[in-house]
C-alpha cells in the first residue's frame, strides 16, 4: 500500500474499513508531527505488527498550557509525510483543528490521581487535553493497537488508565525511549535548543542514570537518591529544574522507600525549552 493522506475522520473511517475488509489489523501511531527517530521506532513496531499502519499528525491545541509553546511547536508537514512514507506507513491522518474540534468541545476525559503530580502539577489541563484527543483518535481510527513512547511516561500511564477504566477496546503498546549518542532523549522540542543548551541538555539523563545506578545498588531512601541526582543537575548552570520525582509505576505517587520498581522522572528547562525524561528503576537490577 502506498501512503495516503487523509484530512477528515470520515475518510479515515472508510480507509480503515477497507483495510479491515482485506483482513488487515490496524495500528495507530498518534503524533504531533516534527517526527524523529523516536516516532520512527513506533511506526516500525506498528509496521511489524499491523497490516494497516495509521499515523496521525495533529498539534492538539487543548493540551498546551502555554500559548507560546503551541505557537512555536515545530510544524513540518512535508518532511513528516516523507518520513511516514519512508517508514512504510499506509495512512496519515492530518486533520485541521476544525475537523477535531468542530464546535465548542464540552466533553473531556479526566484521569484523576495520576495527573496531579510530575508534569501534571506544572501543566494544568495538559493531560485532560491529551486524554481527550487520544480518545477521539482511538474512536476515529478504532485500531487494534496504539503505540506510545516511554519517554512520556506519565502520558503513557494516563492513556493506559483511560483505556482500562473506560473499557476502550485497544491494546496500548509502549516503546523504549530513543536517545542521541550523548543520552539526550529524542524530542520534537530538541530542535529549538541553542547549541549551548543542546550541549548542556544531556545532563538530565546523566542525573537519571545516577538515580538508576543508586537504586540498583540498593539505595532505599528516595530523598537521598533524589538529592544525588539533583546534585548532578545543579552542576549545569543552563539547567533549571522544574521537578525530579521518584514515584511508583502504577499510580505515580511518591514512594517513601525504594523496595520495588519505581519511575524516576524529571522536567528541566533550558532557556524557554522544557525537556522531560525518565528511567524505570528497580532495586538490585
Ligand atoms: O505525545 C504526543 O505527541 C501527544 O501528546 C499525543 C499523544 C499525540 C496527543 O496529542
Amino acid at each position: 500500500m502506498s501512503l495516503t493522506v487523509l484530512r477528515s475522520a470520515a475518510e479515515v473511517r472508510s480507509a480503515v474499513a477497507r483495510a479491515r475488509r482485506s483482513g488487515a489489523s490496524v495500528g495507530l501511531v498518534p503524533t504531533m508531527g516534527a517526527l524523529h527517530a523516536g516516532h520512527g521506532s513506533l511506526i516500525d513496531r506498528a509496521r511489524q505488527e499491523a497490516g494497516c499502519v495509521v499515523v496521525s499528525i495533529f498539534v492538539n491545541p487543548i493540551q498546551f498550557d502555554r500559548r507560546d509553546d503551541f505557537e512555536h511547536y515545530p510544524r513540518l508537514l512535508e518532511t513528516d509525510l516523507a518520513f511516514c512514507g519512508a517508514r512504510g506507513a499506509d495512512l496519515v491522518f492530518v486533520p485541521a483543528e476544525e475537523e477535531m474540534y468542530a464546535g465548542p468541545q464540552r466533553a473531556f476525559v479526566e484521569v484523576t490521581g495520576l495527573t496531579e503530580q510530575l508534569c501534571g502539577r506544572f501543566r494544568p489541563g495538559h493531560f485532560r487535553g491529551v486524554a481527550t484527543v487520544v480518545l477521539k483518535l482511538l474512536n476515529i481510527v478504532q485500531p487494534d493497537r496504539a503505540y506510545f513512547g516511554q519517554k512520556d511516561a506519565q502520558q503513557l500511564a494516563v492513556i493506559r488508565r483511560m483505556v482500562r477504566d473506560l473499557n476502550v477496546p485497544v491494546e496500548i503498546i509502549a516503546a523504549p525511549t530513543v536517545r542521541e549518542p550523548d543520552g539526550l532523549a529524542l524530542s520534537s522540542r530538541n530542535r529549538r535548543l541553542t547549541p549551548e543548551q543542546r550541549a548542556a541538555a544531556p545532563v538530565l539523563y546523566r542525573a537519571l542514570q545516577l538515580a538508576e545506578r543508586l537504586s540498583a545498588e540498593g539505595a532505599e531512601h528516595p530523598e537521598r537518591v533524589k538529592a544525588e541526582a539533583l546534585g548532578v543537575l545543579a552542576g549545569q548552570p543552563l539547567a533549571r529544574v522544574e521537578y525530579l520525582e521518584i514515584v511508583d509505576t502504577e499510580e505515580l505517587q511518591p514512594v517513601s522507600r525504594i523496595t520495588g520498581p519505581v519511575l524516576v522522572a524529571g522536567a528541566v528547562w533550558f532557556g524557554s525549552i522544557r525537556l522531560i525524561d525518565n528511567v524505570l528503576c528497580a532495586p538490585g537490577r
